[in-house]
């Protein structure tokens, strides 16, 4: 499992990946909107908090596959690194992965709602498909059946793709996507800190800690 932060808030994210194995950060424009910055300054000072390794997904915003492959190219010029273009998956995007692609881009397939846009996108060579597994939930379907759907299409036709599940609201919706078999899953900061919460493991601590104080003097 590889876990991502969904967040451009760089103090939040610095907090984060202190304390846990996050593989990198994905953002969309809605998240970039909500630093209240430029996407190049906001992605900037990300790039700069996680260091070059760790993976930095950002969206494109253009409607047409050359707007899409000139953003791309923008954005990965100003953040260097690990970087991944994440492309919507309508026609233009298609043609934009497939494009990106042989130029040696890092790709991220993104606003996936269904098995058959994940399956386009990994044979046009996708890394990564980001289903939105909460926003499905939100319309009485399934968002795990689709993570679940994806993995095996990935299978079946031993792709080079790796699911990334997004938009999710509860600890439940990560375990069931987990147990389905995504790749990786990408978190806001306080959905990550949940997935360790649990009130018997502090209990748990408070009495070894009262137990143990006066036999270990280290
Ligand atoms: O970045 C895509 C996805 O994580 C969106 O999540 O919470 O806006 O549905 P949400």
């Amino acid at each position: 499992m590889l876990y991502f932060l969904d967040t451009a808030d760089v103090e939040a994210i610095r907090r984060a990946i202190e304390f846990y194995p996050i593989s990198g950060v994905t953002t969309n424009p809605t998240i970039i909107a909500q630093r209240g910055k430029n996407v190049v300054d906001t992605i900037k000072e990300i790039r700069a908090c996680i260091g070059d390794d760790r993976m930095l997904h950002v969206q494109t915003l253009g409607e047409t596959s050359e707007d899409m492959v000139r953003e791309a190219n923008i954005l990965r010029d100003a953040v260097k690194g690990n970087f991944y273009a994440k492309i919507p998956v309508n026609e233009q995007g298609i043609k934009t992965i497939q494009i990106l692609k042989k130029d040696g881009f890092n790709v991220t397939a993104t606003a996936i709602f269904t098995q058959q846009q994940a399956l386009i996108a990994g044979v046009a060579g996708a890394d990564f498909v980001a289903p939105y597994v909460n926003r499905l939930d939100n319309i009485s379907s399934s968002g795990i059946k689709v993570v679940e759907d994806i993995v095996s299409l990935i299978k079946n036709y031993s792709l080079n793709t790796k699911v990334l599940a997004a938009s999710f609201k509860n600890v439940e919706q990560v375990h069931q996507v987990s147990l389905a078999g995504a790749h990786s899953v990408t978190l806001n900061p306080e959905l990550c800190a949940n997935l360790l919460y649990h009130p018997l493991t502090q209990e748990s601590i408070i009495d070894f800690i009262l137990d143990g104080y006066n036999y270990y003097n280290l």
